[in-house]
C-alpha cells in the first residue's frame, strides 16, 4: 500500500533555523511515525517464518531504518551496502560502491531498504549485484517514491509515501550531506540547489 501525500502539509512553516534553506514541511514527524509502523506490519506479514536479512543503502536510510527495525517483530540480520552518486546539484551522477555486503544472503529473504526511489538508477545497479548472491527472494522497501522522475522500469514492494517531483531533505535525506538530522521531510528551497549548481558548473 502507498500513502498518497496530502498537499496541505506543504503550507506548514518550518522552524526559524531551517527556514532559509527548507521552504516547507512535506511530511511531518507524526505522519512518518504512523506510516513507518504500518509499513512494519505489512513487512512482518510477508516475512514471518523466514530467515531475513535487511540490507540497507548508506547513508540516507539511517533514520528510516532505525525506526522501521524497532517495529519489525522478526528475527533478522542487518548489513549495509555503501553507494554514492557523484552528481551535480540534485541530479544523480556516476554511482560508486563504497561498502560491499559482508553477510551471506544465499537462500535467505532479503529486505532491501532505501530512502527514496527517484530515477531508479541506484536500485537498478544494486539489485543485480544482490541477485548474483542467490538470495531466496528480494523485496524492496523505500520511504519515498518520486514516480514522475523514473527512467528505469522499477517499482518498490513497500513504499512509505509517494511524493511529487520536489527535492526533499530531512529524516536522513541530504543535500550536499546536510539536513539529514531534520526530524521531518521538507522541501529544499530551489535557490539552494540553483546556487550550488552554478558554483559547481563554474569550476
Ligand atoms: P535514483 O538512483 O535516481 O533512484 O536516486 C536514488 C538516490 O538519489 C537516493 O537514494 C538519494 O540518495 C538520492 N535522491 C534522489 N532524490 C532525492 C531527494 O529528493 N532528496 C535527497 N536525495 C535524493
Ligand atoms: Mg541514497
Amino acid at each position: 500500500m502507498t500513502t498518497k501525500l496530502k498537499t496541505k502539509n506543504s503550507k506548514l512553516k518550518t522552524s526559524a533555523n531551517w527556514r532559509k534553506e527548507v521552504e516547507s514541511v512535506l511530511i511531518t514527524e507524526q505522519q512518518i511515525a504512523w506510516r513507518v509502523k504500518t509499513l512494519a506490519r505489512e513487512i512482518e506479514r510477508d516475512f514471518r517464518g523466514r530467515e531475513t536479512v535487511v540490507v540497507s543503502l548508506l547513508s540516507g536510510t539511517v533514520m528510516f531504518l532505525a525506526d522501521l527495525m524497532r517495529h519489525l517483530n522478526l528475527p533478522l540480520r542487518l548489513d549495509f551496502i555503501g553507494v554514492s552518486s557523484y552528481g551535480t546539484g540534485t541530479e544523480s551522477g556516476e554511482l560508486v560502491f563504497t561498502k560491499e555486503l559482508r553477510l551471506d544472503v544465499r537462500g535467505r529473504d532479503v529486505l532491501l531498504v532505501d530512502d527514496i526511489l527517484d530515477t531508479g538508477k541506484t536500485l537498478c545497479r544494486v539489485l543485480p549485484k544482490l541477485r548474483a548472491l542467490k538470495p531466496r527472494r528480494i523485496k524492496v522497501c523505500v520511504l519515498l517514491d518520486k514516480p514522475d522522475r523514473r527512467v528505469e522500469k522499477i517499482k518498490a514492494d513497500y513504499t512509505g509515501f509517494s511524493i511529487p517531483d520536489f527535492f526533499v531533505v530531512g529524516y536522513g535525506l541530504d543535500f550536499a550531506e546536510r539536513h539529514r538530522n531534520l526530524p521531518f521531510v521538507g522541501v529544499l528551497h530551489p535557490h539552494i540547489y540553483k546556487q550550488a549548481c552554478k558554483h559547481i558548473c563554474r569550476k
